[in-house]
């Protein structure tokens, strides 16, 4: 079976049980509605299939793998709700249809992305299976750190600070590693750290998931800029038009692809004991280079 399907399955079988999750927790609210709306429906769930894949190899139950999957979908769908916003990107759509706050209002999109981030640590603190109390207070620890002052947050605080200057390549892929590449390596990483796995694999894992993170953004870039509306369900060509610093367009097209290959290939060599003995992950790195939407 191909990638594309195995990741379509799982988003199947993800958007079933995520559903059901948010109807038991939400209700009849503007707020949750627009929650709701901000997180239902046409996403790619590519982290929950990161997540799978490292939870079979951490050998986590498949309940607790999902609520990190679900909790994961709120920090990101939090993230694309105020990505939106007129004072950020200010984009009009998301996943092919109306962004949340040309859906509801400014403020009721501001607050439905921050009662989703509320809500994915109301899931991992409180619906894990799991009993093992000290690995939940890491889990938690460690999905503050990726997403606060020094991780997401602080990405998207530069990627704003950049647009109209010219950085470097180190400053733009720092920014990448922490917009976009942090909450992967948490993606990938939760597993491990709630299996209170060793040193040596839990650091694999977060090396695994910003390098997939990395690659995920760079990618994004040349999609905004190639892609079509139909595709992506998100407006094209507005890194350009916003004057956003990417790497793209500092160094154009086929070196942002050699330098995702030569990531690869690093990572790969490093790292080639663990990956012979799971070789979807390689896969999906290689996918993750070749993806057009
Ligand atoms: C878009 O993420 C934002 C980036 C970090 C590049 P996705 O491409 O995973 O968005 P959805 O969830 O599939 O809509
Ligand atoms: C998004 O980067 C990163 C986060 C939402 C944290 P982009 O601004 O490139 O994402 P899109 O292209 O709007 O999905
Ligand atoms: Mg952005
Ligand atoms: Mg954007
Ligand atoms: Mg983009």
């Amino acid at each position: 079976m191909n990638l594309n399907t195995l990741i379509n399955i799982n988003k199947k079988k993800f958007d079933l049980k995520f559903k059901k999750l948010l109807n038991n927790k939400l209700d009849t609210s503007i707020l949750s509605k627009a929650m709701y709306y901000g997180s239902i429906n046409g996403g790619k769930r590519i982290r929950p299939f990161l997540v799978m894949e490292s939870a079979k190899i951490a050998k986590i139950s498949s309940n607790d793998a999902f609520i990190i999957a679900s909790s994961i979908e709120c920090i990101h769908s939090y993230s694309l709700i105020h990505d939106d916003l007129p004072s950020m990107d200010d984009d009009d759509y998301r996943r092919g249809k109306l962004s949340t706050h040309k859906k509801f209002n400014e403020a009721t999109a501001i607050l439905a992305g921050d009662a989703l981030h509320d809500l994915a640590f109301e899931l991992i603190s409180g619906n894990l299976n799991d009993k093992n109390c000290i690995s939940k207070i890491k889990l938690i620890n460690y999905l503050s750190l990726c997403i606060g002052h020094k991780g997401l947050a602080l990405g998207q605080a530069l990627d704003l600070d950049f647009e109209n200057k010219k950085l470097s390549k180190n400053k733009i892929l720092d920014m990448y590693s922490r917009k976009t590449g942090k909450l992967f390596e948490f993606s990938f990483s939760a597993p491990f750290i709630l299996k209170d796995k060793s040193k040596a694999d839990i650091q694999f894992a977060k090396e695994y998931g910003m390098l997939f993170g990395l690659i995920f953004q760079v990618i994004d870039d040349l999609i905004d800029e190639i892609g079509t509306f139909k595709k992506i369900g998100k407006t094209p060509g507005k890194d350009a038009k916003q004057g956003k610093s990417t790497l793209l367009g500092l160094i154009g097209e086929r070196q942002v692809i050699n330098l995702c290959k030569d990531k690869l290939n690093n990572f790969a060599n490093k790292y080639k004991r663990r990956l012979n003995k799971n070789r979807i992950l390689l896969y999906l790195l290689e996918f993750g280079i070749r993806r057009l939407n």
